[in-house]
């Protein structure tokens, strides 16, 4: 999909749809709803009247204009009150737009976006946040079916934008927009392709496709060499053998900070011989929604040129029950040569990330930060849209929030209680790698803790909003690439 700039008049647009954004209230003099309404003879604000359409965020109405503008279609767009009005409201907004216009058969779309610039919000935010809407709304996984969807008919977005002055600010707005929606949906296609066609090594494959990016897939016999026991036991109960990718960008000027990035690539987790039931295993293709978040980042932040050095690990195994799989009440030993007594080998995340975060920690980052769709005790604290954040540094879990606020990526912080650390003793070895029946999102992170030595770190657990249920605004059901934008924002503000 197209995303570009002109200055054509609504009535002649060559378009099959014309967005009409609205405030909550009533249709305000010089607006485009007001000039189509007056060429509609009131035809609109008479039907908004009747309908008791008052502009709710993402409330909808359609109506046909029976040719008399160039367009058959005119879309009005609820943005809510003014004063609440922010990107997320907008992205929303427009996730849903796009979803009527795809059912309507729209190729082209005219969006007066002007109207939506407020105080608070300038140009530049406004087509960040539409842009970004539009294009996440529009994403489809239709690799898998026969028959393709019908969203690859919408062909063009064309914002109308009157002052030429401005349009330098917007199409910076929209490139940037076009690279982050790019690279969530990058991240989205690699949760959503089925495991057997997502293996580790396959997504080695995929990280060394990214241009810009100096990448090394570190394979099963090195990992063995190295001494992550976690990555290997993990992994040997599966066909598909594990690996360790190791991807850098490092900026052209000398870098502010070193910043490294962690994510769990299980591709498939069955629990091993832990086995998990039937239902609990049929979105487990999703267990590698961190790794995907740092493939998509790390293709993202190659082309924004962030000033931070960035080193991005991700251990990646398939967690798989057979005659070779890891057994509850083995024993193993992490990299950093800590021993595990492993009692649940459906705790797996945890034990491939051990290793990782030892081996980062070791080149002295100024702070590294884990992803893990970790426990399913995460959505049972914060639930789906919430990602759950615990750490040992304060000013970067502050700023790691603040990014996900402006990206609509939400972050709840939850405590490292050092008390509880007593339920991982283990009696043969120095730890285990499962507590007892509480706060198990909190003992996933007092494990990780273990490995990251001195490093100031924090463990974000993205169990719930890695993957949809459910459709929601701008995201099909499915992998959402959640953490894509928040970690881009978050890099770009050093
Ligand atoms: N991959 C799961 C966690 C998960 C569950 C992610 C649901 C997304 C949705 C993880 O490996 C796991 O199975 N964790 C166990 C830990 C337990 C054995 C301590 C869990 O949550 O039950
Ligand atoms: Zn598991
Ligand atoms: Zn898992």
């Amino acid at each position: 999909m197209q995303l570009s700039l002109t200055a054509e008049k609504i009535e002649k647009a060559n378009v099959d749809l014309v967005i009409l954004p609205l405030f909550e209230g009533k249709i305000e003099k010089g607006n485009s709803a007001a000039f189509v309404d007056s060429i509609l003879a009131g035809l609109l604000s008479d039907t908004l009247k009747k309908e008791e359409f008052k502009g709710k965020p993402g409330d909808i109405k359609t109506l046909h204009t029976h040719y008399k503008i160039k367009a058959p279609y005119v879309l009005v767009l609820g943005l809510g009150e003014i004063k609440k009005f922010n990107q997320e409201t907008l992205r929303k907004a427009c996730g849903k737009a796009v979803a009527t216009a795809v059912s309507l058969k729209s190729k082209k779309i005219l969006f007066p976006i002007a109207e939506c610039v407020q105080e608070l919000l300038p140009l530049g935010e406004v087509v960040q946040a539409a842009s970004e809407g539009l294009l996440l709304g529009s994403y489809r996984f239709d690799e898998y079916k026969s028959k393709k969807e019908e969203s690859s008919g919408l062909s063009d977005i064309l914002y109308l934008l009157p002052d030429h002055k401005v349009q330098k600010e917007a199409l910076k707005a929209l490139r940037k927009a076009e690279i982050l929606s790019e690279a969530a949906c990058f991240a989205r296609h690699l949760v959503n392709t089925p495991s057997e066609d997502m293996a580790p090594e396959i997504l080695g494959k995929h990280a060394l496709k990214i241009k810009g990016i100096k990448t090394r897939v570190y394979k099963q016999a090195e990992l063995k060499k190295l001494g992550m026991g976690g990555i290997v036991n993990v992994g040997k109960g599966a066909k598909n053998p594990p690996v360790l990718i190791e991807m850098i960008y490092k900026p052209k000027a000398k870098a502010k900070k070193v910043i490294a990035l962690i994510g769990k690539g299980v591709t498939f987790d069955s629990g091993g011989l832990s086995l998990k039931p039937p239902k609990s295993m049929e979105t487990m293709k999703d267990d590698m929604a961190g790794a995907a978040a740092l493939l998509g980042t790390m293709q993202a932040i190659a082309q924004l040129q962030p000033q931070v050095e960035v080193h991005a690990y991700v251990p990646s195994a398939e967690n798989m029950p057979d005659a070779n799989a890891i057994r509850p009440g083995d024993v193993i030993k992490a990299y950093n040569g800590k021993t595990v007594e492993v009692l649940n080998t459906d705790a797996e995340g945890r034990l491939i990330l051990m290793d990782a975060l030892a081996f980062a920690a070791e080149k002295k980052p100024d702070f590294m930060v884990d992803l893990a769709t970790l426990t399913g005790a995460c959505l049972v604290a914060v639930g789906e849209l919430y990602t759950a954040i615990l750490g040992t540094d304060k000013e970067h879990i502050e700023k790691l929030i603040s990014s996900g606020k402006k990206c609509g990526e939400l972050i709840w912080e939850l405590p490292l209680v050092e008390e509880y650390k007593d339920d991982m003793k283990s009696n043969i070895a120095d730890l285990q790698n499962i507590g007892g029946a509480y706060a198990g999102s909190i003992m996933g992170g007092l494990f990780l803790q273990e490995f990251v030595g001195k490093t100031p770190w924090a463990h974000m657990d993205i169990a719930g909003p890695s993957w949809a249920n459910k459709p929601w605004a701008y995201c099909p059901k499915g992998g959402t690439g959640i953490m894509v934008r928040t970690l881009c924002e978050y890099l770009m503000g050093f």
